[in-house]
């Protein structure tokens, strides 16, 4: 399905689905500087592919999503600038996610610590299966979280988790990940895959130009003052008004058909 052979990522499709694998089980899929380029590579490969429309990312073997930054590389890290260069690679990563038009399900299947709960917390819904853990660890290593770890605990769970996840260093499973809102949902573990790829499939029954004005809504402008963000949504709600798509979604619910999608 790619065009670009990977050496740390599997990339399949099923469908309208993508199914991004980070694949260096024998380190538990710990986050070196090629998969990082090589998962940038494929999120803007997947952004164009146009019979794509949700992505599911996980991680191979059975222990872990990812087990942080690679430590061997952190630790050959001289100096601020190449360690604020590090953070900025990956912060760039997640941020790619964020702003993919397509959702990005995150398939937690073992440990997402560090990096690997920051990239997690980069994709826009995460399920994990019950032998899930998540923590950001960095502390024990003299630094903090870099991709982007410090401040998407704040907005997703609040200040009180956020320093508690990231001050102690402690990690937490999944039910307690579900309890914070870390996480949406908790399955057995052979239930995970099948049930991100449940939800990329009902993402995929809904109209793409309004999926795609969502994500920009919901991660674009929440950071915003209240009023600018709700202008945002007002513009995008706007926009959809102007589509095929919306003519045709309320006329298949007026003559009681199902919508069929142009993306226009
Ligand atoms: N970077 C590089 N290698 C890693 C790694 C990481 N973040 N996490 C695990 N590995 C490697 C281990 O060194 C080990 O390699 P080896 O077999 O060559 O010795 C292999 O993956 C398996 O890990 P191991 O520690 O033996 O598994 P475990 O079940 O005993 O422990 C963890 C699992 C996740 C608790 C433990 O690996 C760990 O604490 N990892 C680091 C977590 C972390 O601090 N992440 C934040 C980084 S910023």
């Amino acid at each position: 399905m790619s065009t670009t052979a990977f050496e740390h990522l599997l990339v399949e499709s099923e469908g309208t689905t993508a199914i991004v694998t980070l694949n260096r089980p024998k380190v538990l899929n710990a986050l070196n500087a090629a998969l990082l380029s090589e998962l940038s590579v494929a999120l803007l490969e997947l952004e164009r592919n146009a019979s794509i429309r949700a992505i599911v990312l996980t991680g191979s073997g059975e222990k872990a999503f990812a087990a942080g930054a690679d430590i061997g590389e952190l630790s050959a890290l001289r100096g601020a600038r190449e360690g604020s260069a590090k953070a900025r690679t990956g912060q760039g990563v997640t941020r790619l996610m964020e702003r993919c038009s397509k959702p990005v399900i995150v398939a937690v299947n073992g440990y997402a610590l560090g990096g690997g709960c920051e990239l997690a917390m980069g994709g826009d819904i995460r399920i994990a299966s019950e032998n899930a853990r998540f923590g950001q660890p960095e502390v024990n290593l003299g630094i903090i979280p870099g991709y982007g770890g410090s401040q998407r605990t704040m907005r997703l769970l609040g200040a009180g988790m956020a320093m508690y996840l990231c001050l102690t260093g402690e990690t937490i499973d999944a039910h307690q990940a579900l309890q914070c809102g870390l996480v949406q949902k908790v399955v057995p573990a052979a239930e995970l895959m099948t049930e991100a790829k449940r939800i990329a499939g009902v993402i995929a029954t809904r109209a793409p130009l309004a999926i795609a004005a969502a994500k920009r809504a919901m991660n674009g402008a929440a950071h915003l003052a209240l009023d600018d963000a709700l202008e945002i949504e007002a513009l995008e709600f706007g926009a959809l008004i102007e589509s095929d798509d919306f003519r045709e979604g309320t006329a298949a619910f007026l003559e009681k058909r199902k919508p069929a999608w142009s993306g226009h």
